[in-house]
């Protein structure tokens, strides 16, 4: 079997047309535009490339983004303030502080401070605990971007069995509570996980976010199952990867998703909803 290979930068695009198309509705209705602060501490290569994609889809969807380039040497008292003046700004419906964060400040801390109601990464512990309850409300950007690929792929999830590899805060762990929500019997695995090999050759649908290049073998994909790839890693050549052996895996799974094309393009496009969706919720 060759899998079928799932475009996310097209569903993703859709996404966005979607997203214009209701902030335009807005704009026509004499509402105004929603406006996302992005907060970038330091030098960070990667983090901006991924502020600055996050920055060009807010023009596209016409969602007005305020970059905040801060310095490396920032104080976290400095932060706290600049996120305190933010949480009290109502022009300002989402606020994503970047990470990784320079050593001298909490990330913890950063991600409770702000609003709830603004807290369009969806890591904070009461959009979590909303997850957990059974009533979403802003949701982790990845974990639901992936849904909402699977949805648009037609993957009918209730009764799989779905193993998640990776347990992070902000990916893994609300990734499982998605699939649950979703109604699918989730199995989490993680550094001490016993047997990963026999974990994976069991899902239905596999979704690996560690971060580690070339920890699931192809030959482990149950044959026909959904494989969702999280990871992105760089190789020694300059190219990009994910944790799932592509070339093998596509041999046997039903479905599968590209690095770099697949899951990236609707983290962006939901952190975009998520903006949208905060407006909307605080003016009801
Ligand atoms: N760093 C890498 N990805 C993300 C993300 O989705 N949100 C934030 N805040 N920082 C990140």
């Amino acid at each position: 079997m060759t899998a079928q290979i799932i475009n996310g930068k097209a569903i993703a695009d859709s996404m966005l047309n979607q997203i214009l198309l209701r902030v335009k509705t807005r704009l026509d209705q004499g509402k105004r535009a929603p406006a996302l602060a992005v907060i970038l501490i330091g030098n960070d290569p990667a983090s901006s490339i991924y502020v600055r994609n996050k920055r060009l889809a807010c023009e596209k969807v016409g969602i007005r983004s305020i970059v905040y380039e801060l310095p490396a040497s920032t104080s976290e008292a400095e932060l706290l303030t600049m996120i305190n003046g933010l949480n009290a700004d109502d022009a300002i419906d989402g606020i994503l502080v970047q990470s990784p964060l320079p050593p001298q400040i909490d990330e913890k801390l950063v991600i409770e401070h702000i609003s709830a109601a603004k807290d369009v990464d969806g890591f904070h512990p009461y959009n979590i605990g909303r997850l957990t309850v059974r009533q979403p409300t802003l949701r982790s950007c990845t974990p639901f971007g992936v849904i909402k690929m699977l949805q648009a792929t037609g993957i009918e999830l209730m009764g799989l069995d779905a193993v998640v590899i990776g347990v992070s805060n902000h990916v893994g762990r609300p990734m499982a509570l998605e699939l649950l929500l979703a109604g699918c019997t989730v199995t989490c695995c993680h550094r001490h996980t016993k047997d990963l090999q026999a974990n994976v050759e069991r899902a239905d649908l596999l979704v690996v976010a560690a971060g580690k290049a070339g920890l699931v073998k192809g030959e482990w994909i149950k044959p026909g199952g959904v494989v969702i790839d999280i990871g992105i890693n760089r190789l020694a050549n300059g190219s990009l990867c994910g944790d799932v052996d592509f070339a093998t895996a596509k041999e046997r799974a039903g479905w599968i998703t590209p690095v770099p094309g697949g899951v990236g393009p609707m983290t962006i496009a939901t952190l975009m909803e998520n903006t949208l969706l905060a407006l909307e919720l605080r003016e009801t």
